[in-house]
């Protein structure tokens, strides 16, 4: 088989990157290693960036996310007793646009046959060879062979493509939190209108939304916490505790998802390595508190496909040169932001009641000032492509 990219991954990087060069009239293939089912049912990301519904929007991939996507102007910060709105429209003049990366995935594949974007699941031991060669290509399961021009790396972090680049050409830099986020879906009207990140005495609590009748809420939980530790019961306490007045609005139901995701901060350099480019969370991880993480990889691929099409429509390869000093750009203030907004809102074992009190603070000082709150509103909102 042969085709112009090789998309490694069909989450939101890959998808979204094979979508967006079919735009351009360029083939490419896709090769995930799991079945469709899976990656559609996996509970992630609930808050989108303008730049990437705007990407949905240009696709025309765009029907549900209409219809059911719901704008949010504001967001508030909480520490147990009050909370802080941030007006981010009337700070910036944008909102976001709270929608699932279930309902993104589940759209952008569906969308796929009829756009000529062939999708191989479960491909199994998925290899790049040559990759700084003029002919790479990938190899997988029974003697699979996929012949391209270019390989796009969006396998997550835990996939082969970073792996891919020769130790000694990159560097890594990773910064692990001592704690991870444990994370409840539930079929009850979510406790206020807008999503609230709640730093209380006990951790971090954020309660989120996928529709008025679906709510999302994650508490800080020890990085070595088990699910079994946390029956739902304990859950509901806990969050109603520490989101403060905001709390009081919880409505309890049966858990349809329960799990942990770990925190990690990870930037890997450079985001090429000869006919292979690194999207998404395959060359950078943040820690999930400024809802970054599906973003960035939305603007990765919005750099790389203009790049792409750059060089097949006009053999302009400048695109192509600049692509990882241009998304690594954008990538490094993301990752101040979800790092600042993680130490700002979590508790962190060692901390003693001085730290504590520099949280309170910088929360009084965010309360009282609007350019505090216009640098967090335009950062959340996300910083322009
Ligand atoms: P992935 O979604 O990890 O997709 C990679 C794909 O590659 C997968 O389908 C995987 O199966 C496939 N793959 C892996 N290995 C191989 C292989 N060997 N061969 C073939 N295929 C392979 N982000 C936000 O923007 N906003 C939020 O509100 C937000 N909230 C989050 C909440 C939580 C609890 C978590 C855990 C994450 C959150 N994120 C958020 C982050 C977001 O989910 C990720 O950044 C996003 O999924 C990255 O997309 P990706 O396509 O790069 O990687
Ligand atoms: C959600 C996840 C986040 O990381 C975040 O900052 C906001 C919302 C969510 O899953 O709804």
């Amino acid at each position: 088989m042969r085709t112009q990219v090789a998309i490694i991954g069909a989450g939101p990087a890959g998808l979204l990157l094979g979508h967006l060069l079919r735009a351009e009239g360029i083939d490419c293939v896709i090769v995930e290693r799991q079945a469709a089912a899976y990656v559609e049912a996996r509970i992630r990301a609930g808050v989108l960036e303008r730049t990437t519904t705007d990407l949905l929007h240009r696709l025309g991939i765009d029907a549900r996310l209409n219809a059911e996507g719901l704008p949010h102007h504001g967001f508030a910060l909480a520490d147990g007793e009050r909370q802080i709105r941030i007006d981010i429209a009337a700070l910036t003049g944008s909102s976001v646009t709270v929608y699932g990366q279930t309902e993104v995935t589940r759209d952008l594949i569906a969308a796929a046959p009829e756009r000529g974007l062939p999708i191989v699941w479960e491909a199994s031991g998925v290899a790049i060879h040559d990759a700084d060669s003029a002919a790479p290509f990938l190899t997988w399961g029974d003697g699979e062979r996929l012949d391209c021009d270019f390989i796009a790396g969006c396998d997550g972090f835990h996939g082969p493509s970073r792996a891919a680049i020769p130790a000694g050409i990159g560097k890594t830099f990773e910064h692990a939190y001592p704690f991870g986020w444990l994370g409840i879906l539930a079929d009850v009207p979510p406790c206020d209108d807008e999503l609230v990140y709640a730093n209380h005495d006990h951790g971090f609590a954020l309660a989120s939304m996928r529709s008025p009748t679906r709510s999302r809420y994650y508490i800080q939980v020890p990085g070595d916490a088990r699910l079994e530790d946390w029956p739902d019961d304990r859950l509901w306490d806990e969050l109603a505790i520490r989101l403060g007045p905001a709390g009081q609005g919880i409505v309890r139901g049966p858990a349809l998802d329960k799990s942990i995701a770990p925190l990690r901060s990870f930037v890997g350099e450079p985001m090429r390595h000869g006919r292979l480019f690194l999207a998404g969370d395959c060359a950078h991880v943040v820690p999930p508190t400024g809802a970054k993480g599906l973003n960035l990889a939305a603007s990765d691929v919005a750099y790389l496909s203009e790049a792409l099409a750059g060089h097949y429509a006009r053999a302009d390869e400048s695109g192509l040169h600049d692509y990882s000093r241009r998304a690594l750009a954008r990538v490094w203030k993301a990752e101040r932001f979800s790092w600042q907004l993680t130490k700002l809102m979590h508790r962190f074992p060692g901390d003693g009641a001085f730290e504590r009190r520099m949280q309170l603070a910088e929360l009084d000082y965010i309360a009282g000032s609007t350019a505090a709150q216009t640098a967090i509103a335009e950062n959340y909102v996300g910083l322009p492509l």
